[in-house]
Formats: structure tokens, sequence, C-alpha cells
């Protein structure tokens, strides 16, 4: 500082940069205009505001209604829905579902119906190949007692395999073990003919059939129609379906 009185240069008067500096420093910075930096507030009132109207508008513009057509309903890719209802042959959908139904036999009468030395086998076997109502009535009795089979004896225990069996799923496994293992029968077993195996196994109302029962009363073949092999059946039913134009 000068001093006015003397107006002499004050020899005293200097500047501590150093000083100055460290003081300026302790001060808040000063910023440009316009580049000053946002308040935090000003952020996380901007962030909550970008929430709730993201959700606002996500909600009222962009929902699944919006993007497909009023009453639209989803059809299934060309040929898929039909595909399964297609007709088939009476063999091929009938061996199909009886296939199913088998694997119940198949750990006592082996996957390949060969049989072992406790279970007789339903290859080559007159019960299985023979009049339709001897097997169909093993079934849906079971079995027991001495039964010679391919001329060998057997005497061993069949339960009944018919809770909750219909006539669907009878006359599958009957076509099925008829038409397998070598097997070859000429006529199906039609629902019609299932049916009424069912209901004359109702009517005797006993227990399981033994080899002699079965040659004395049940030797013949189920009434009702057969079915041709060929025809063609609806592959769910398994029931005829006309023949398409
Ligand atoms: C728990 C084992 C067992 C199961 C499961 C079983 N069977 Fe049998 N099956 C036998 C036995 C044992 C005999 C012989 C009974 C006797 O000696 O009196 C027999 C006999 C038969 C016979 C007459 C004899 C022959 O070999 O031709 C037929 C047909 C038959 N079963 C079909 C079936 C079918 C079809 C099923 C499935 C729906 C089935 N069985 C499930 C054990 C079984």
């Amino acid at each position: 500082m000068s001093d006015p009185s003397t107006n002499r240069p004050d020899l005293d008067d200097n500047t501590n940069v150093i000083t100055d500096a460290t003081a300026a420093n302790r001060e808040n910075h000063m910023f440009t205009e316009g580049a000053e930096p946002i308040s935090l507030w000003v952020i996380l009132g901007g962030a909550l505001i970008v929430l709730v109207a993201g959700g606002v508008i996500g909600n009222s513009f962009f929902d699944f209604d919006h993007f497909v057509r009023k009453d639209y309903v989803r059809a299934s890719a060309p040929g898929a829905a039909s595909a399964s209802t297609q007709p088939k042959a009476a063999l091929d959908a009938h061996m199909k579902a009886g296939q199913k139904a088998y694997t119940a036999c198949a750990g006592c009468h082996q996957p390949g119906g060969e049989g072992n030395a406790s279970y007789p086998p339903l290859a080559n076997s007159e019960w299985v190949t023979g009049p339709s109502l001897r097997p169909a009535m093993i079934i849906l009795n079971g079995l027991h007692e001495s039964i010679t089979v391919n001329g060998k004896p057997y005497n061993g225990n069949m339960p009944s395999m018919g809770s909750g069996m219909d006539a669907k799923q009878l006359a599958g496994v009957l076509n099925f073990i008829r038409n397998s293992f070598g097997n070859k029968s000429e006529m199906l077993v039609s629902l019609e003919m299932a049916q009424n195996a069912l209901d004359l196994s109702k009517e005797r109302n006993g227990g399981q059939m033994t080899a002699n029962e079965l040659d004395a009363d049940y030797k013949k073949d189920i009434e009702g129609t057969p079915l041709d092999p060929q025809t063609m059946v609806d592959p769910k039913t398994l029931l005829p379906v006309a023949a398409a134009e």
C-alpha cells in the first residue's frame, strides 16, 4: 500500500503470491456462466420423473393389446393341428394305441413278447392268435392255474389288467399282441367288439380265469363286426372316418 500523505512509494508494499494463491484456493471455484455443476437434487428429481413417467407411458401405450388386432386368436402353424387328426389306417392307429397299453404287460411277457421261465410267451401263442374272446377275458380278469402255451406248461398267476381299461385301450392292446412278435391276424378287433368284451366280462363278475373255463365258455370270437386293417380311422378316437372324396 502507498501512503497517501507522503505520496511516495511504500517500499514495504509487496505482494506475497503464495499467501494470495492459498487464500484464493480456499474460496469456492468460480464457474463460467452456463457451465455450473447441476445440483444433486435436480439430478435425483429428474431421475424420479423419468422413472414414473416411463411406468405411466409403458402401461398405457405399450401394453400387449395395442400391438395385436382386436379379437385376435393365435392360430397354430399351418398343418400342425390337422396332422395329428389326419385319418390313419386302422392297423397303424391301433398298433400305436396298443403299444402304449402293452408297456403294462412287458414287465412279465417281455418287450418282445417272448416270455421267460415264469411268464408264458405271447409270440406264436394260440391263446393270443386264436379266437379273440379268450385273450380279451384273460386281460380283463387275469389268469391262474395250469395252462399250456406252445406245448409248455405254466402254472403262474396273472392279475387282472382290466381296471380302468376302456374299449379303445382293450382293442388297441388286443390288436397289438395279435399283430406283433411275428403274430398276424386278418381282421382287427373293433371298438364295438371291445365294448362287447368289456360288457361280457362285467356280467361274469368273477375272479381270475382258468384255461379250462376259457376253453369251455369263451373259445370264440368277440361278438361284433371286425375292422378291416386298411379302414381309415381317426387316430384319437380310433373310430372309422368317412373316406375322403
Ligand atoms: C404280473 C405279470 C403279468 C402281467 C403284468 C401280465 N401278464 Fe399275462 N400272464 C402272466 C402269467 C403268469 C400268465 C400265465 C398264467 C397261468 O399260468 O395260469 C399269463 C398269461 C397270459 C396269456 C395267455 C397265455 C399266453 O402266453 O398266451 C395272455 C394272452 C396274456 N397273459 C396277455 C397279457 C397281456 C396282454 C397283458 C397286459 C395287458 C398281460 N398279460 C400282463 C403274467 C402277467
